[in-house]
């Protein structure tokens, strides 16, 4: 069975422990009656709101326990909308959640997916900040995303712009606000300075590149062997990667090459950890940072002693879902970072990942997709 991805161990909540702050959303999920798409035709046809939705029941290999079913929806509340989802894509934290193994669980059943891009089709009468025809993405995880329609409270998504290519409004709210903050928050980074990162050719590396080159900071961008790293070097170069090398190289002293044309990294990006992620940390300046976003090789990260004693590293963490949480309350530093985003996507400087587009009914092959190695593309759901 092929595994994956981000694997949090150490701390597992139950979604039961935010349902008192993330009330609407858990009643949205609770308020769902289901059944399964060959189920009574008659009782469908007399819902008056029913979409399609991609469920789970219970935790485990998502090829096992994710069925394509017709959902009864809620009616809209004032203070609702009635979106459309028009994409969605299947990310590592979608696969852990379903597998029972990220740090937050909805409910089950529950709707699979966390982000995604929406349009209004229909609005409550009490709702202010939204009209018919805008774009949304969720504002929290855990939205249940993978479905056609769905009913949601005003305060739980948030617009984008429609005039940014689909693909990249569907995977703006999680990987490229991920890159953004690490870019922003750790280290006071300057044009002409260096960032290194693992997993360079994943959803976050690929915006960690763009944005970073957008603010001319340098990139080494570090990525698996395969049979064609010499095309998947040449595609993140031309998104603006300054280096791209195999893992291996970070072990070689040629390396020391690499730093005669830019100067050693002050910030670290660890997707990865393991093996990976101390060779990061090796050449890193003294005083630097490695931020932790993602567990994908379910290894450890092993700081060398030399690296605290004699570089005085520090060793930190990110975790976007907590982030947009701590600022739920004053909505306009995350306003701000879409805004800049968006810009950066007008100005055909932040693209979407490599995507696979793949329709909703073709959810299995898209799932199972999603879980292999070396594939370098997003499955996003197309609805
Ligand atoms: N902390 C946060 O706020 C936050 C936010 C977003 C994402 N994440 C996490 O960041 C990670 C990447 O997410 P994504 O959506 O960008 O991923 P993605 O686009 O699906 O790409 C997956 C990446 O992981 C690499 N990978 C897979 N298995 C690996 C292994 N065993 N060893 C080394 N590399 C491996 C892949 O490299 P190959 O091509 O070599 O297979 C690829 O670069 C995930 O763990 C995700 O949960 C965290």
């Amino acid at each position: 069975m092929p595994s994956v991805a981000m694997w949090l161990p150490f701390y597992k909540i139950c979604f039961k422990s935010q349902t008192a702050c993330r009330g609407r959303f858990t009643a949205a999920l609770l308020q769902m009656s289901w059944h399964k798409a060959n189920a009574n035709a008659s009782r469908f046809g007399h819902s008056a709101q029913t979409c399609r939705a991609l469920l789970y029941r219970r935790h485990g290999d998502p090829a096992q326990v994710v069925q394509l079913e017709d959902v009864d929806m809620p009616s809209i509340g004032p203070k609702d909308v009635l979106v459309k989802i028009l994409a969605a894509p299947i990310n590592p934290s979608d696969i852990n959640m379903i597998q029972g193994t990220y740090a937050i669980l909805p409910d089950l059943p529950a709707v699979g997916g966390n982000e995604g891009v929406a349009q209004v089709v229909e609005i409550g009468s009490r709702v202010k900040s939204l009209k018919i025809g805008d774009w949304v993405i969720p504002k929290d995880a855990g939205l249940g995303t993978w479905r056609t329609k769905a009913v949601l409270a005003e305060e739980d998504i948030i617009a984008l712009p429609n005039d940014i290519p689909l693909l990249s409004a569907a995977t703006l709210g999680v990987n490229p606000c991920t890159a953004f903050r690490m870019l922003s928050d750790f280290e006071d980074l300057k044009p002409g300075d260096t960032v290194i990162q693992n997993a360079a050719n994943s959803g976050v590396g690929q915006a960690v590149i763009q944005i970073a080159a957008a603010r001319s900071i340098n990139t080494i961008n570090v990525v698996r062997d395969r049979p064609e790293f010499t095309q998947l070097s040449d595609r993140l170069k031309a998104i603006g990667a300054t280096h791209v090398i195999k893992e291996e190289m970070l072990r070689r002293p040629e390396i020391k090459q690499l730093f005669k044309s830019c100067p050693k990294p002050k910030l670290a990006l660890n997707g990865v950890g393991g093996k990976s992620a101390t060779e990061l940390l090796r050449h890193l300046q003294v005083g630097g940072s490695m931020v932790t976003y993602g567990g994908m090789a379910k290894q450890p990260v092993t700081v060398p002693v030399s690296a605290l004693i004699f570089k005085d590293v520090k060793v930190r963490g990110f975790w976007v879902t907590q982030w947009k949480r701590d600022h739920s309350n004053d909505e306009s530093k995350f306003r701000a970072m879409l805004d800049e985003l968006c810009s950066l996507i007008k100005q055909g400087k932040l693209t979407a990942p490599l995507c696979t587009e793949v329709g909703l009914q073709d959810y299995s092959q898209a799932v199972d997709a999603a879980m292999q190695p070396f594939t370098s593309a997003k499955q996003i759901l197309i609805m």
